[in-house]
């Protein structure tokens, strides 16, 4: 089904047009085609598919201030690493705007948008499918996109995640500011679908 039939994908596609610039709704657009087009083959929901994919990055370009504003109005937890980079708390502030400003109440989809970034430890299957989405929706130009791609056409779902956890965890360790959540996801990962 095209995901703009999906129930609420209109009003979120315009309200991405008008909370970030045409690049990244671009990007998120992508992402929900992506995410929804192997949804319920690894047993997720595709309507709840294509609303986490439109809606995670809608906090995306916020500023320093104002994210860490927003945070700290949420309740969010802001950690050191948060106070270092504030668009680590992209995905939390979004979390909440979906659920307090769209009212979409769905766990899962909280789960999934609050975690995008980083996956943790135990993440929903939802929040799983975003993560490879975001990693390797097809305008990703990077090669390790296109590798996630093939392993999820070739080997699979968990194939795809393992090699995705691994190598976005390799472009973290190159910045100045590493979130550790990252690194625990990945070994979760491992733990539960390494061979
Ligand atoms: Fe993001
Ligand atoms: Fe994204």
């Amino acid at each position: 089904m095209p995901i703009i039939r999906a129930p609420g994908a209109k009003a979120y596609v315009a309200l991405l047009h008008q909370r970030v610039p045409e690049k990244k709704a671009q990007h998120a657009i992508f992402v929900a085609e992506f995410v929804s087009s192997f949804a319920e083959r690894v047993g997720v929901d595709h309507d709840l598919a294509v609303t986490a994919g439109l809606l995670h990055d809608l906090c995306r370009t916020l500023e320093n201030e104002e994210m860490l504003r927003r945070a700290r109005a949420y309740g969010i937890v802001v950690q050191p690493w948060h106070e270092a980079k504030p668009n680590l708390l992209h995905g939390p502030v979004a979390a909440e705007e979906i659920r307090r400003e769209l009212a979409v109440d769905d766990p899962d989809v909280y789960d999934a948008v609050y975690w995008h970034t980083t996956g943790r430890p135990r993440f929903c299957r939802l929040g799983q499918a975003l993560y490879v989405a975001d990693f390797a929706e097809p305008t990703r130009d990077y090669a390790e996109a296109a590798r996630t791609r093939e392993l999820l056409r070739r080997e699979g779902f968990e194939a795809a995640l393992r090699y995705a956890a691994e190598a976005r965890l390799r472009f973290h360790r190159d910045t100045a500011v590493l979130d550790p959540t990252s690194a625990a996801f990945h070994a979760w990962v491992e733990e539960e679908f390494g061979a």
